[in-house]
């Protein structure tokens, strides 16, 4: 019988249908990964693995799965992935596009009006008692609209997030591995390099996949060339950005706030310098978290192991 490795608690719908295809082993923990040591111990049986984000796949991992036909990740990015080990094992590696999108763009969008506006010191203000009278000035943020926006990273994500501009009368710039005439014509963005997204945008929102191009792309050179007062929304990768630049840009006033929903290390120190600064506005990972598109990403994933335990061609695999 096949081994269904679950590394995360899901709901009963679900496991129900991974049920009917094999035995289902499941970590009955949803805020919390499966030990590394035991995942590596489970994965030796499993013939199917549903995994999230946490769980590091690699050779070491990889080499001891002997039975393991499918991976299948539940998010859309895949570098905790070593796609080409798997490969070279012969195991297919599922992701979650397409389903997530406008969810993902959405929140993105929530952030970066939440940083420009100030929402979260706003909030914090009234709670602390401190407002006592209507101010001139008093929280004043930044616009939106008439803006720049930059958008790093033009995929689909990328251009959902140019969709929600339309109705902000903005100037939209992208920078992009390569250039996508549909989103030029259809939402009037504008292809730059990325020096000029930098220098020109009052917002840059990275929504890029964490790749060996993309890895530390905004870094202390890239803070140097954004306006002083431009905000940063990250919700593509934390190690996209160097979070050591990024916070002494804060610091120094180079620009003038950020928001960001992945980090580096994730969940970030409870002590990190980040969730110290009002310009920053820091969340736990959550892009794609409106329960009818977490629901669609997993019934994804158990439609991937569905289709390779049954001989089929599963519906969105990852190829390197
Ligand atoms: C993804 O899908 O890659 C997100 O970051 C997780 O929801």
């Amino acid at each position: 019988m096949d081994k269904i490795l679950v590394t995360r608690k899901i709901p009963d719908k679900f496991v129900q249908q991974l049920q009917q295809l094999g035995e289902v082993q499941m970590w009955n923990e949803e805020f919390e990964p499966m030990p590394r040591e035991q995942f590596l111990k489970e994965i030796e049986e499993s013939t199917a693995c549903f995994i999230t984000l946490s769980e590091k796949i690699d050779e070491e991992c990889l080499k001891h799965a002997e039975h393991l036909k499918i991976i299948a990740n539940l998010a859309v990015g895949y570098d905790n992935i070593d796609v080409d080990s798997a490969t070279k094992h012969d195991i297919d590696v599922t992701n979650t596009p397409n389903v997530l999108t406008e969810t993902t763009a959405e929140l993105g969008f929530t952030l970066m009006l939440t940083v420009a506006r100030r929402i979260i010191e706003a909030e914090h203000y009234v709670q602390e008692g401190n407002w006592k009278s209507w101010g001139p000035y008093l929280l004043s943020g930044k616009d939106v609209h008439g803006s720049t926006v930059g958008i790093y990273g033009m995929g689909e994500i990328g251009k959902s997030f140019a969709r929600r501009l339309q109705g902000f009368n903005t100037e939209i710039l992208y920078h992009n591995r390569s250039r996508h005439e549909d989103a030029e014509q259809q939402l009037n963005a504008q292809y730059v390099s990325f020096d000029d997204l930098l220098e020109r945008s009052d917002f840059v929102v990275c929504t890029a996949p964490l790749t060996s191009e993309t890895a530390d792309k905004f870094n202390a050179t890239a803070f140097s060339k954004m306006k002083n007062d431009a905000i940063f929304i990250n919700i593509g990768r934390g190690a996209i950005v160097d979070e050591e630049a990024l916070i002494e840009a804060l610091e120094h006033h180079q620009i003038g706030g950020c928001g960001l929903d992945v980090l580096r290390e994730e969940p970030i120190r409870f002590d990190h310098p980040l969730l110290k600064m009002n310009n920053a506005v820091i969340l736990p990972h959550i892009g794609s978290a409106s329960v009818v598109t977490r629901d669609r990403m997993i019934q994804l994933c158990v439609d991937n192991i569905k289709a390779i335990l049954q001989g089929e061609q599963p519906l969105t695999q990852v190829h390197n």
